[in-house]
């Protein structure tokens, strides 16, 4: 198997519950390495920017109002298999859909306001990362 990185947000509807500890013993439970993490408070051009694959999407204004409105924290998370494991141990998008046991069944409070993101391919792991890190942050 092999070893992969993959771009993690714990949301504002986490954060502002005081979850992030919670949830990342979830992904080192998981064998995901937190290998780089800092706490942000996206601007609207930021959160604009990263989620600019949705802007046709009808809930593109609502998700960049909720990313906007309290801080995230951004994390590099490394493993075997780490993106498909991430997308695992976070569940379904919409919690409602979420397998029981996932960080989304458990947190999520809706399909907007659920709790986390991961990348959902190498080459978007690769941009997400690049995003909001540098190499020399990133230390495995
Ligand atoms: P995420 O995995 O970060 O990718 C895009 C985000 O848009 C998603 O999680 C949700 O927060 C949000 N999202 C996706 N689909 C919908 C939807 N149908 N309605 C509202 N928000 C959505």
């Amino acid at each position: 198997m092999a070893i992969e990185r993959t771009l993690s947000i714990i949301k504002p509807d986490a954060t502002e519950r005081d979850l992030t500890g919670q949830i990342n013993a979830r992904f080192e439970g998981a064998g995901l390495r937190i290998v780089a993490q800092k706490r942000l408070h996206l601007s609207e051009a930021q959160a604009q920017a990263f989620y600019a694959v949705h802007k046709e999407r009808p809930f593109y204004a609502d998700l960049v109002a909720f990313m906007t409105r309290a801080p995230v924290v951004v994390q590099v998370l490394e493993g075997e298999n780490a993106i498909a494991r991430n997308r695992e141990v976070m569940g379904a998008t919409d919690p409602a859909k979420a397998d029981t046991g996932t960080i989304r069944k458990d947190f999520a409070q809706n399909i907007e306001a659920n709790s986390v993101h991961g990348s959902d391919a190498p080459e978007t792991a690769a941009q997400e990362i690049a995003f909001f890190f540098s190499a020399i942050e990133i230390v495995g």
